[in-house]
């Protein structure tokens, strides 16, 4: 009970703030304005004694709601859900309406006597008209008390009775049943009896799934062509039948004969439940809170005189001080106490005060009289004094009702809100049940206690419109999710590769990398396979400092590398990065030249190196024609780039060139670098067996050790030579067609070079968010995304960067962080559209990591051929952004190599220098190579 230092809601003067709900603090029967027949009257001070028990300080409320919780964590626990008092039974809604679901539904509801059906229509507009029709039929005893298969064949025959009267034709309809039994539910359309109550008893039905059965009895009456859908429970229906249109109505609450609350709950919180994306309905069966004890310090002895004469002692301890069912028999028990010494107690007998008088009396400006006409009718000739004390009974007993049930509702919003991570929760509430129907006090504590338990929460409480057409909506809302689903199944179901069509790219790269190393057929393949002029791996023995630059990735660096012994540290750098707008990469080649000239004088400055003249490793990340180490015709711009007259011409050259154009300093160029070539030599620094370099960042490429004898551009049988293959261009005659999705084509036609580097734009960081743009825009045609309505951000091409994609499938990441990083994009999603953004990230993802495994498969399947080996093992030296920092793109690459390529065992070694590391390598065993020509 309330300590001495706490305020109280029922006994003490309340905070200014605070509802007035305390007995004599402007409780129904005393009016505020004081009119003369309430001054008369005051609360005795055995009446303040007798209602002391109920009276619950805000601190206690808290108290509750804390403890409700908890009781909740246990429910959602797969760990204690089994023992938890506060059960929490996913109920297996995934949404609420979002007001464009549309169509005819039908809703069987059954109840303790009647059957009541029932078609809805909605408009699905966007004013969302809903019409209904519906009919009751009377269920007789020798229904439910007979087998149960006639009870469902019953349902079945009341379903087409009542269609046939609508004369509706034989359209496909889909049904929401209402089924109030204690069932174990396990799906939308699938749950469990598991004993009856109120009278029904119908055997050969406990135990079995009741969807089964109904939808048996309609297919076997062959009239209407129905499909069961969904089975709800009436609380969930409730909280389904608000209006969309005011905004998420995501909890319902019923306080009826009993009472029992929902809400939408994170699904990865319901561990009972396999689901882990999104959202999931959850029936907290509240009632039995305080089961176990929890309530304890806040039961009055009225509630344990109750309690014991109950028919489930020890049971539903929060239900019995909240459920209409048991306010009469509350107000009993004071009422005898308070009325002990006279003859009034002996008339005072169970059930003798209603739910509906218990109500009345508290209203303020009917209660008095209603008060006298009961007590009369109990045979009490009861005096003023008597009638208002009645009167302040059910009012306390009312208010402690309306307050315990704001602590549960305020655990419940704050539950939300903290688990969904968010500083402000807004939502409706959608309330039903005799009790708050008819007694508006009831209502207003309720609103006000749950704003001051709940700070954090904005809340509206809305009447539902009735649970029938809940659990219609909840039907029409399981058709709108399985609709959209089929639709987005279909959607992805193109970007789904099977083994044999991995496979399949597999040796397709493979057929192009033999025409592209032979001579004869170089022309006819996509894949250059182009001379480095590189044959070997460093070896530990370079020294020197040079100088780097690294130009084609999302940074542009100019380095200075000294290359010193192991024992001396090895390889240390100092670098910039310095960016090119996008004007300059795709602006005159002669900007661009002059603009790194620009920057490396800036970063000699920098490092007081102005006037050396320190031998250069080169960078550079496009398809280049090489005969000799230090130079490199551009064969064609790649990626961002695309300066005009550079293509044909020498890079070396062109860099020289500007350099004498800037007339600074004087430029050693000794290699120019792919940066597949960059990576591998970087890596092959710490492991020798390092023979591929990958790259997966802005752009895609590979580059391997071949034998010089299969390299047909190049005279010699002897060693090795390293190929940069620019795979990026794979399938840009043909060979890949059928692979290319119409968001391929899409993304490939809107490029700076369409047709060209086709593997590439399915694969490499600077095309994935194009892809998923593309899909959410047709996702959003069908209606499965933004409710179909496309939003002007999504139009905007680029806004998806490799980073968006890595970090919104981060593990872990909360729906509710996803949702951020969208609406950083400026797209306003609902939890739906991200849990959908999400998929397609995934499975975008997942298909440009498995092609580029298949295509590792190749490379290192041909190195084990080249070599005659049974097994190969190799290390593949890797960077690019989005293979380091998206979670999953490394892990589903190496299973695919695994899977195309068990006998290669394949280590993958992520380069932590980046290539300019691996340029000024090059350059260092170039020097050394000059110097022994020299000698
Ligand atoms: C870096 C290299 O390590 O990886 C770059 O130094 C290269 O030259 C890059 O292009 C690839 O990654 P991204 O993601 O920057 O394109
Ligand atoms: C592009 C370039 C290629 C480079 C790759 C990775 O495909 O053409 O040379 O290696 O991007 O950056």
């Amino acid at each position: 009970m309330s300590s001495g230092q706490e305020t109280p809601l029922v006994g003490k003067p309340l905070p200014s703030q605070l509802s007035p709900t305390c007995p004599g603090h402007g409780l129904a029967g005393v009016s505020e304005s004081g009119s003369p027949q309430a001054q008369s009257r005051h609360l005795t001070a055995q009446m303040q004694s007798s209602l002391q028990p109920l009276c619950l300080s805000l601190e206690t409320l808290h108290r509750v709601k804390g403890r409700m919780l908890e009781a909740m964590e246990r429910g959602l626990s797969r760990r204690t859900h089994s023992q938890a008092t506060v059960r929490m039974l996913p109920a297996f809604i995934r949404s609420t309406p979002d007001g464009t679901e549309r169509g005819k539904f039908l809703v069987l509801e059954l109840g303790d006597t009647h059957l009541r059906v029932l078609l809805m229509e909605l408009s699905g507009d966007t004013d969302q008209r809903v019409t209904m029709e519906d009919q009751h039929f009377p269920v007789p005893d020798a229904i439910t008390q007979g087998p149960g298969e006639k009870l469902f064949a019953f349902l079945a025959t009341c379903l087409w009775e009542f269609l046939d009267e609508l004369h509706m034709p034989q359209t496909d309809l889909e049904l929401g049943f209402s089924f109030p039994f204690a069932c174990r539910q396990t799906r939308l359309d699938q749950s469990y009896l598991i004993s009856w109550s109120k009278g029904f008893r119908c055997p050969g039905v406990e135990g079995r799934d009741v969807v089964a059965l109904l939808q048996e009895a309609i297919d076997k009456q062959d009239r209407y062509r129905i499909k069961v859908i969904a089975v709800v429970n009436d609380t969930t229906g409730t909280m389904m039948s608000c209006d969309a249109s005011a905004g998420p109505c995501e909890v319902g609450l019923v306080v009826d004969a009993g009472t029992n609350s929902c809400f939408m709950a994170e699904a990865r919180h319901v561990e009972v439940v396999e689901e882990s994306e999104g959202r999931m309905g959850v029936v907290t069966e509240w009632g039995s809170f305080g089961d176990n004890g929890a309530l304890n310090d806040v039961l009055s002895p009225y509630d344990h005189q109750l309690d014991q004469a109950s028919l489930n002692p020890g049971k539903q301890r929060y239900e019995k001080m909240i459920g209409g069912l048991y306010l009469g028999e509350i107000v009993r028990h004071i009422l005898t106490e308070l009325f002990s010494g006279r003859t009034a107690p002996a008339r005072l007998t169970e059930g003798s005060f209603q739910t509906q008088d218990i109500l009345e009396i508290s209203d303020e400006q009917v209660g008095l009289a209603t008060a006298r006409r009961v007590l009369r009718a109990l045979g009490l000739e009861a005096s003023d004094q008597d009638c208002f004390n009645t009167q302040q009974v059910c009012s306390a007993v009312c208010i402690r009702a309306a307050g315990l049930c704001a602590a549960g509702l305020a655990a419940i919003l704050s539950h939300m809100c903290r688990s969904r991570e968010l500083s402000r929760l807004k939502t409706s509430v959608a309330v039903d049940g005799a009790v708050v129907r008819a007694h508006a006090k009831f209502r207003q504590t309720l609103q006000q206690l749950v704003k001051q338990l709940a700070p954090e929460c904005d809340v509206t409480l809305v009447q539902a419109e009735g649970s029938s057409k809940g659990i219609g909506m909840v039907t029409a809302v399981a058709s709108r999710l399985a609709a959209q689903r089929r639709r987005v199944d279909r959607t992805l179901a193109l970007l789904q590769l099977s083994h044999d069509a991995l496979g399949t790219v597999q040796a397709l790269l493979r057929q192009e990398m033999e025409l592209g190393l032979k001579k004869e057929t170089h022309a006819s393949s996509s894949v250059r396979m182009l001379p480095t002029y590189i044959c070997a791996t460093p070896d530990g023995s370079e020294r020197g400092d040079f100088l780097a630059l690294d130009l084609g990735g999302t940074n542009f660096r100019v380095l200075l590398v000294k290359v010193g012994s192991r024992e001396r540290g090895g390889v240390q750098i100092v670098s910039e990065i310095y960016s090119i707008p996008p004007h300059v990469a795709q602006g005159p080649g002669s900007q661009l030249f002059d603009h790194i000239v620009e920057c490396i004088a800036d970063f000699q400055t920098k490092q007081g190196m102005m006037g050396q003249t320190l031998p250069l490793g080169f960078t550079f990340s496009f398809p280049c024609q090489q005969t000799s180490l230090d130079q490199g015709i551009l064969l064609s711009w790649t990626k961002g780039f695309n300066a005009s007259g550079c293509v044909g011409q020498d890079v070396v050259k062109l860099l020289r060139e500007a350099v004498k154009r800037k007339n600074h300093f004087a430029l050693d160029v000794v290699a120019i670098v792919n940066d597949t070539v960059g990576t591998m030599m970087s890596c092959g620094y710490d492991d020798p067996s390092c023979e591929v370099g990958l790259i997966v960042g802005t752009g895609t490429n590979a580059c391997y050790m071949e034998e010089l004898r299969n390299v047909g551009a190049l005279a010699g049988e002897e060693g090795r030579m390293c190929i940069n293959m620019e795979w990026g261009a794979f399938g840009d005659n043909g060979c890949l067609d059928a692979f290319f999705t119409p968001f391929d084509r899409q993304v490939d036609e809107a490029s700076l070079n369409p047709g060209r580097q086709r593997f590439e734009k399915l694969i490499s960081g600077m095309y994935l968010g194009e892809i998923v743009r593309r899909i959410l825009l047709e996702l959003t045609a069908k209606g499965c995304l933004f409710r179909g309505r496309p939003s002007p951000k999504l139009q905007t091409p680029d806004i998806f960067q490799t980073k968006f994609l890595s970090s919104i499938e981060s593990d872990g990441l909360a729906l509710r962080q996803v949702c951020a990083i969208l609406e950083e994009l400026g797209l306003h999603v609902s939890c739906e559209d991200s849990v959908l953004v999400r998929e397609v990230c995934q499975v975008v993802a997942r298909r440009a990591a498995q092609l580029c495994g298949a295509a590792v498969a190749a490379v290192v399947e041909k190195i084990r051929e080249n070599r005659g080996l049974e097994q190969l093992a190799v290390t593949v030296g890797v960077d690019g952004t989005l293979y380091k920092l998206h979670p999953h793109f490394a892990q589903q690459v190496q299973a695919t190599v695994q899977q195309l390529a068990p006998r290669c065992s394949v280590t993958f070694l992520q380069s932590e220098d980046g290539s300019g590391k691996g340029a000024a390598l090059i350059a260092a065993v170039a020097c050394r190579v000059a110097r022994h020509q020299r000698a």
